[in-house]
């Protein structure tokens, strides 16, 4: 019997360097969960698109004419190009495969084909791009490439939506450059990590003086929470001070 477990609390070593545990998890738990792609801000106008991707899937979501944001397998129905190769950016009112042309509505529709001769056979309304199950919960969007099956992000959140209204996720928008960084870590070191703070007094002391007298780990039914308040202490750091005033300048509403 393969050991998953150490002193009952800890996953054994394997499990984070196991290559077949990853493929294993990105089928059953990845494909098949809410995942946080975006937020609204991202998408602003008709025609805004951005890109996600997850292991083997790709999606793209994109603002259509009416409003909506809708997400599609980023794969052309031709030849499966990318019909959006970029992370981010505006396509105008049609997306264009960059391959041999076909272009599609926003909501999906293929609408044309260069040189539609050397295809007699092509029905367009069943060559739509393929949708993927999208659900926007507080301005953020999210996806699931295999299907939602009834389960939604409201419900999976719900016990948290009332603590988190008053900050009027929605409205927030970007104030700086996104951040990318792709690090060679296994997923679940993150978890582990982001699951408690109690290395945060030691591992990240101005992190600890900006909220750490109150900082507590806790659940909300199985939904696992961290608060924190910060307050108006003075700062040792300059980090904390600049911080501390931007966050009180942005939130000083509800405190
Ligand atoms: S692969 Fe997209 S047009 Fe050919």
């Amino acid at each position: 019997m393969v050991e998953t477990r150490r002193n009952g609390l800890m996953l054994a070593p394997w499990t984070y360097t196991s290559e077949e545990l990853c493929e294993l998890e990105i089928d059953h738990i990845f494909r098949h969960q809410w995942l946080l792609a975006g937020h609204i801000s991202e998408l602003a106008q008709a025609g805004d698109y951005l890109t996600f991707n997850l292991a083997k899937e790709r999606a793209v979501l994109v603002r259509d004419e009416s409003g909506e944001i809708n997400a599609f397998h980023n794969v052309c129905r031709h030849r499966g190009s990318r019909v959006a190769p970029d992370r981010q950016g505006n396509c105008g009112h049609v997306l264009r495969c960059p391959f041999h042309g076909w272009t599609y509505e926003l909501n999906g529709t293929l609408k044309s084909v260069p040189r539609p001769q050397g295809f007699p056979d092509l029905k367009k309304n069943s060559n739509a791009l393929v949708p993927i199950d999208l659900e926007i919960w507080n301005g953020f969007i999210f996806i699931c490439f295999e299907g939602a099956q009834g389960r939604s992000v409201a419900n999976q959140f719900g016990g948290i939506s009332e603590k988190i209204r008053p900050y009027k996720l929605e409205e927030m928008v970007p104030c700086g450059a996104e951040y990318d960084e792709v690090v060679d870590y296994n997923w679940k070191f993150f978890h582990d990590v982001d699951n408690e703070g109690y290395h945060v007094p030691v591992a990240h002391p101005a992190l600890h003086e900006l909220y750490g007298r109150d900082y507590c780990d806790s659940y909300l039914g199985n939904i696992p929470m961290s608060t924190g308040v910060v307050d108006d202490y003075p700062a040792r750091s300059w980090s904390v001070a600049r911080y501390n005033c931007g966050f009180i300048l942005v939130f000083s509403p509800i405190r």
